[in-house]
């Protein structure tokens, strides 16, 4: 098959990039294409003729997408259509990559695909309404809900964590969010695997198991061997710009009707672990400076 995915430099990106090997994949970034300009959307398409179009594209900062809330509508809500739409010109199938922000946090069981939605931040807003039209304008759409997301190559919670306690002895961890962290390798191959299966509809797809920020942040420190120590403390200590689900667990009922299962996120963790410090040796770093 041939695949063409928006978002190419970004976390999951980069993961989806690595792990695709079976197929031919085309990867572009913002100045590739840049999706709020649908024209630009549809050379880059007309150029690569996906069977499968993968949006990985958005704009992830949360708080500052309360204060650019143009900027957010118009990258991961309109940006999001007019890939939709273009999907639908060329007869290509379309994944969209969606979050967990899309819920109000209220429930105390894992969300399956069909809970109503009721985001609490701008950013929850501007994927939730990009969903329900991609719906509307196609159907067969795939739309893939994560959470959480980390890994090597990105911005994360644990590269934070890691850093702040090469730091400090202490540091405060809200433990009154719960959710599933996911490590961008697996979802990169949960992805590839339900466009190999045609999968359509809302997936949900993050590691399994579910935590606090707390207990991850004491799981990472644990299993970097730090003596760093980590406390839990409560949102209202950490006022931030964007309301945050108190919890939002995803059911992965929807992911195992195409047969997929996602390790553990504590299993992730280790592999990441693992991962960045491959990324560091020297051996790595020389062979980085290669042509
Ligand atoms: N990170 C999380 O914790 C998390 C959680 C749940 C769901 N998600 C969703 O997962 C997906 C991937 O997130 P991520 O963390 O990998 O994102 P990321 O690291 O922030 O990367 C964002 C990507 O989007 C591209 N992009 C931004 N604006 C664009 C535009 N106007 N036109 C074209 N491309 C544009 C960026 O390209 P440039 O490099 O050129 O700027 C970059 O490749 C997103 O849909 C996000 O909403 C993320």
């Amino acid at each position: 098959m041939r695949i063409t995915i928006f978002g190419a430099t970004g976390l999951l990106g980069k993961a989806l990039i690595r792990e695709w090997k079976a197929d031919e994949v085309v990867g572009l970034d913002s100045k590739d294409a840049d999706i709020r300009d649908i024209a630009q959307v549809r050379r880059a398409i007309a150029n690569t003729r996906p069977d499968w179009i993968i949006n990985a594209a958005a704009y992830t900062d949360v708080d500052g997408c309360e204060t650019n809330q143009g900027l957010a509508f118009a990258v991961n809500w309109r940006g999001a259509v007019n890939v939709a739409q273009v999907a639908k010109e060329f007869g290509a199938r379309l994944l969209f990559i969606s979050t967990d922000y899309v819920f109000d946090g209220l429930s105390t069981t894992p969300y399956e695909p069909d809970h109503p939605r009721g985001p609490r931040s701008v950013y929850g807003r501007s994927k939730a309404r990009a969903e329900e039209e991609i719906n509307s304008i196609s159907p067969d759409a795939c739309i893939v809900r994560t959470s959480w997301l980390f890994g090597i190559g990105g911005k994360c919670f644990p590269e934070t964590i890691l850093k702040l306690a090469s730091l400090r002895s202490d540091i405060d961890v809200v433990d009154d969010q719960r959710g599933s962290p996911t490590h961008a390798p697996d979802l990169a191959r949960a992805v590839i695997a339900l466009c190999h299966a045609y999968a359509k509809g809302i997936v949900h797809a993050t590691n399994s198991g579910e935590c606090s920020w707390f207990e991850f942040a004491r799981e990472i420190v644990r299993c970097a061997g730090l003596k760093t120590q980590i406390h839990p403390t409560t949102s209202d200590k950490f006022v931030r710009p964007a309301e945050r689900p108190k919890y939002s667990v995803l059911s992965p009922a929807s992911l195992r009707h195409y047969g997929i299962f996602m390790p553990h996120w504590k299993d992730a963790l280790r592999n990441y672990l693992s991962m960045r410090e491959a990324a560091e040796t020297p051996a790595a770093s020389l062979n980085s400076r290669k042509p």
